[in-house]
């Protein structure tokens, strides 16, 4: 180990930069450092396709780790309505975006139900570290549909008991219930992403829709 301090403290002193750097531009807080590599934002966003001008709901946005790094990729010209149940974190959240600077995030107060996004609005719906904690995730899956463009995506990022399994049962989702509850609101799971080194990236669409390219999903391979 001590004939490797060198590189050592290289690797120390890069990882303090790169942390340091992103609480310097407000968009990474303290405590965050640990969840935003177990879920390499970047990647994360390239594998669900969030592209600049995107507008995106976000359920259960909490003190707003994903939700600014939402925001500051979809730009100006896109936005981000930040959704939860808990008025402390919104509150955090507002304030997190005024110190920020960003003008493209409207926090909205929900129901446990209702994100109550706006209707015919939405290109892409995010819940990360949420859809466990939902008390009815199929009411609140039916309520997204009405706010959804066509073509939307549902981007549901849970940890996987497969690989998390020191987790309690409860605070994971497998494939089989997110099928099982993605089907009975309407929705079908047409990907499962699994390079996330704790986490499912389960992407929903509602049931007969058309992708972007115009294939139905029914087609879609699912992995
Ligand atoms: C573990 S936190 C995740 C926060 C954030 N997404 C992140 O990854 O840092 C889970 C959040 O889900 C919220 N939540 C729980 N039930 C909800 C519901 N029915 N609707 C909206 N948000 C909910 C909680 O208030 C909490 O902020």
């Amino acid at each position: 180990m001590l004939r490797n301090k060198p590189a050592f403290l290289l690797l120390f002193a890069l990882v303090f930069l790169q942390s340091f750097a992103a609480c310097q531009i407000g968009l990474e807080e303290p405590g965050e450092w640990s969840t935003n590599r177990r879920q390499p934002p970047d990647k994360v966003m390239a594998a669900v396709g969030v592209e600049p001008g995107m507008v995106i709901g976000e359920v259960g946005a909490g003190r707003g780790r994903f939700t600014v790094l939402l925001a500051a990729k979809v730009g100006p010209t896109g936005k981000i309505y930040a959704e939860d149940i808990d008025r402390g974190s919104l509150d955090h959240l507002r304030e997190r975006c005024a110190k920020s600077g960003l003008k493209n995030v409207e926090v909205i107060a929900g129901e446990v139900s209702d994100p109550l996004f706006p209707k015919a609005s939405l290109d892409m719906v995010f819940m990360v570290l949420t859809y466990h904690h939902l008390s009815e995730p199929v009411a609140l899956l039916k309520n997204l549909i009405p706010s959804l463009k066509p073509g939307a995506t549902v981007i549901v990022i849970d940890p996987d008991p497969e690989k998390d399994r020191g987790n309690p049962s409860s605070e994971y989702t497998s494939k089989e219930k997110m099928e099982r509850e993605a089907g009975e609101a309407g929705f079908e799971l047409v990907r499962i992403e699994t390079f996330l080194e704790k986490d499912s990236i389960f992407i929903l669409r509602p049931k007969g829709t058309l992708d972007l390219e115009g294939t139905d999903t029914e087609a879609l391979d699912h992995r």
